[in-house]
């Protein structure tokens, strides 16, 4: 293995103003869990130095190991920017976006490992199939299911104090990363996970839905909310900081009243 990292030269700034502006990189060490399904029977660790900035996110050292290394290099991503979900995968051992995980922010000291999420069947490289987490999704119904129609002109109308009470469960991007850190999830690929009862919760609480009581009965099942053991796992995986483990348990509490 090489070197875990070794300081490079200093950049200058566009200025070119002095030392003071000097920007320092740094050569970085990633391990990452390559599979491609033509060649290998098994995934392997493959070990790639990257010239980066602290400023510089996880995402963009697999663009340079992809666009300057190895261009069989396989990822999703979109938007960059925190908001597709696309590139959630386990960096460290935690599930985070490549996107939005700073260099800065790692300990470079030592190589990074980087492999695709858990739980979900491996494609190729950091590339899962995601139809099983978009199944469960599906099945809680993830809209709004209204039996009345507003008069025409009007809005439905909603409260603040109505709003703010899924107001948390309404960030969800759908990256997986909350499903695929859960340990039930790992072991039980039929339990519903924790993105589904998300979706579920942005539903279930809105005023203007009347189809509540059908998502309950959903999740009222053996692989249901009721698998969950609170390990609050997905609460730390979020990139959204969304209260998972919370709404998990007001969905519970809701099948108990109903
Ligand atoms: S709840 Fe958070 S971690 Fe889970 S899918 Fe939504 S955004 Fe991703
Ligand atoms: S690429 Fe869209 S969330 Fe990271």
């Amino acid at each position: 293995m090489s070197t875990a990292i070794a300081e490079r030269d200093a950049v200058a700034s566009p200025a070119d103003s002095g030392a003071e502006d000097a920007i320092q990189s740094y050569l970085v060490t990633f391990i990452i869990r390559r599979f491609d399904p033509e060649t290998d029977s098994e995934p392997r660790w493959v070990d790639y130095d990257v010239e980066l900035y602290p400023t510089d996110r996880v995402l963009d050292a697999l663009h340079k190991i992809k666009w300057e290394v190895d261009g069989s290099l396989s990822f999703r991503r979109s938007c960059a920017h925190g908001i597709c979900g696309s590139d959630a995968m386990r960096i460290n051992g935690r599930n985070r976006l490549a996107c939005k995980t700073l260099i800065k922010d790692l300990d470079i000291s030592q190589p990074i490992y980087v492999e695709a999420i858990k739980g979900l069947p491996l494609e190729k490289d950091l590339i899962v199939d995601m139809e099983p987490f978009f199944a469960s999704y599906r099945e809680v119904q993830p809209f709004l299911i209204a039996n009345s129609k507003p008069e025409p002109g009007k809005e439905r109308i909603q409260s603040p104090a109505e709003r703010a009470i899924f107001d948390d469960t309404t960030k969800c991007i759908l990256c997986a990363a909350c499903t695929t850190s859960c340990p039930v999830f790992w072991t039980d690929g039929q339990y519903f996970g924790p993105a589904a009862i998300v979706n579920a919760h942005r539903f279930i609480f809105d005023s203007r839905d009347d189809a509540g009581d059908v998502r309950l009965d959903i999740l009222n099942d053996k692989e249901g909310v009721w698998r969950c053991r609170t390990t609050f796992n997905c609460t730390e995986a979020c990139p959204r900081g969304i209260e998972v483990t919370k709404a998990i348990a007001e969905v519970k509490q809701a099948i108990l009243r109903h």
